[in-house]
């Protein structure tokens, strides 16, 4: 399969680091320009240079905006017009003891985690629909769908992703238009890394505590090491193609065989 997307116009919110990052070098790989976006100007520009150290031809802009609110929002469209591809990547997560979670907080999760999303698919799916091709991608979690108990605000957002992709895609049914979630399971991410440091200890190599790490706790993923965010963004090149055209409304797992059921 020989997949090309030059010419498509791609942004990838929360993407100055991390799984976001990962994912716009992986379209610009494939020919795609790509709006790189984080809430510092600075921090954003850094990605941008960043992908093109990697991509040296790549066509790569940082668009900084706080897409928590309809305000951020605002700044991002009036600096970028339209779309072909859309990928939804910005999350924030967090553990807290559920009864210790108040309503601000679970407001913040929901405008950050759900809203931020269905605000710029509101904006960009209507042309992606005029124009008969379109490609939107939201970042969900296993955490979609097996709550976790240190996290359950984030594991409600992430279901609700799952929902709102199946909703517009069904708004887009027939127009050449796809929207799907993809499911991304426990990735090597800075953060991450902290976190395995602070459970099996910072004196292990890399490769031994990451092992380590998933042995003892998260013994149920197949692979048994956390997933390389490539390995992601090229889940989401495959679906931005024109190849990937009959999978819609659906919810793919980039999960390392972390969720133990047949079925997403
Ligand atoms: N890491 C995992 O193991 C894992 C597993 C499953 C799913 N996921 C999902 O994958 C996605 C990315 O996760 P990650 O671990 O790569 O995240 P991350 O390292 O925490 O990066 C978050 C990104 O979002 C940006 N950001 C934060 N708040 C923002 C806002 N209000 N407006 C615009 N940008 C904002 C950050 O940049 P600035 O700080 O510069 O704003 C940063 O680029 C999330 O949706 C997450 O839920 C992650």
């Amino acid at each position: 399969m020989d997949i090309d997307l030059t010419g498509r116009r791609a942004l990838v919110s929360g993407s100055s680091q991390g799984i976001g990052l990962a994912i716009a070098t992986e379209l610009a790989r494939s020919g795609a320009s790509v709006v790189v976006n984080g809430r510092g100007q600075q921090k954003t520009e850094q990605a941008a240079a960043e992908i093109r150290r990697e991509v040296p031809d790549a066509e790569v802009t940082a668009v900084a905006a706080d897409l928590a609110s309809g305000a951020g929002a605002d700044e991002l469209f009036a600096k970028v017009d339209e779309l072909d591809i859309l990928v939804n990547n910005l999350g924030i997560f967090g553990a807290k003891p559920v009864l210790e979670i108040d309503d601000d907080e679970w407001r913040r999760y929901f405008e950050v985690n759900v809203l931020s999303a269905v605000r710029l698919i509101r904006h960009y799916l209507p042309t992606m629909m005029e124009r008969g091709f379109g490609r939107v991608m939201n970042i969900a979690s296993d955490s979609a769908v097996v709550t976790p108990l240190e996290m359950v605000h984030y594991g409600v957002t992430k279901t609700a992703l799952l929902a709102v992709t199946r909703g517009f895609a069904k708004a887009a049914a027939g127009t050449g238009v796809t929207v799907n979630s993809v499911m991304a399971g426990p990735t090597h991410t800075p953060g991450v890394e902290e976190f395995v440091g602070e459970l099996v200890g910072d004196d292990l190599p890399w490769d031994e505590a990451q092992r380590q790490f998933m042995k003892e706790h998260r013994p149920y993923s197949l692979i048994q090491r956390l997933i390389e965010p490539p390995e992601i963004g090229n889940m989401v090149v495959y679906l931005s193609s024109t190849q990937a055209s009959a999978t819609t409304g659906g919810a793919i797992r980039v999960d390392g065989g972390y969720i133990d059921s047949i079925l997403p």
